[in-house]
C-alpha cells in the first residue's frame, strides 16, 4: 500500500507556481507514495476563543483530513522571506487543541517555489523552525529550493524541465524512504 501523503500548498493564486510544482511532484509517487491535497484557504484565522466544543467546521474537516495522513508535503511560496500566513494559519490549525495536533510526529518534507533567485530558502527555513515544534521529523536531504520557477514549466503547467524532473524525483524518492524510516 502507497503511504497517503497530504500536500498543503501555501498559495491560493488560482494559477500559483506552487500549486503547479506540487502537481508534478503529486505524480511522481509511484506505487510508495499516494500523495492528495488538502486545502486550506477557508480555514477561519486561528482564534484560541473559537477552540470549544463545537469549533469552526472548517477546521474540523482540516484536522479530520490530515488525521489520517502518514506524512505531510509543505509546498510553500515566500511572502517578505517568511511563510504565507495562509500556511502558518493551516499549521496553527492543526496544531491544536494542545495536545491533539494532527501533526505530531508525521515525517515532513518542505518544497519552497519562487519566480525570484534565491529559491524561496527564507520561507522554506521559517517553516522548518515550526516543523521542529509540531515534532515533525523534516527531510533534510535533498533540499528543493526551486528558484526562476516560470521557466521550468511546459505549456501545460507542468515541470518540463528535465533536469528539475529528475532533481524532484530524487527528493520524492528520498521523501519514500524518510517516511519509511521515521514514521511511528
Ligand atoms: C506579499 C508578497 C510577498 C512576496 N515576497 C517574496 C519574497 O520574499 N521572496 C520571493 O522570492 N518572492 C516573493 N514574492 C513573489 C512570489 O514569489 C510570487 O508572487 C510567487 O508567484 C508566489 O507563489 P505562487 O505563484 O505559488 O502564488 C512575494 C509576493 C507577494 C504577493
Amino acid at each position: 500500500m502507497p503511504r497517503d501523503v497530504a500536500i498543503l500548498v501555501g498559495s491560493l493564486r488560482r494559477e500559483s507556481f506552487t500549486r503547479k510544482v506540487a502537481k508534478s511532484i503529486a505524480a511522481m509517487g509511484g506505487d510508495k507514495l499516494a500523495f492528495r491535497f488538502v486545502e486550506i484557504g477557508a480555514l477561519p484565522l486561528y482564534n484560541q476563543d473559537l477552540e470549544t466544543d463545537a469549533p469552526p467546521a472548517e477546521w474540523v474537516k482540516f484536522r479530520d483530513a490530515l488525521r489520517p495522513a502518514e506524512a505531510v508535503l509543505f509546498a510553500t511560496p515566500e511572502y517578505n522571506r517568511s511563510v504565507p500566513g495562509v500556511l502558518k494559519n493551516a499549521i496553527d490549525v492543526g496544531s491544536r487543541p494542545y495536545g491533539k495536533s494532527v501533526f505530531q510526529h508525521k515525517p515532513a518534507a518542505v518544497v519552497s517555489v519562487t519566480g525570484g533567485a534565491l529559491g524561496a530558502f527564507g520561507a522554506n527555513h521559517h517553516l522548518r523552525q515550526s516543523l521542529v515544534f509540531l515534532d515533525m521529523p523534516a527531510l533534510q536531504q535533498p533540499e528543493m529550493y526551486i528558484g526562476g520557477v516560470a521557466k521550468l514549466l511546459d505549456q501545460q503547467g507542468e515541470v518540463g524541465n528535465e533536469d528539475t524532473r529528475k532533481l524532484l524525483q530524487k527528493f520524492v524518492d528520498a521523501f519514500a524512504g524518510w517516511i519509511e524510516t521515521n514514521k511511528r
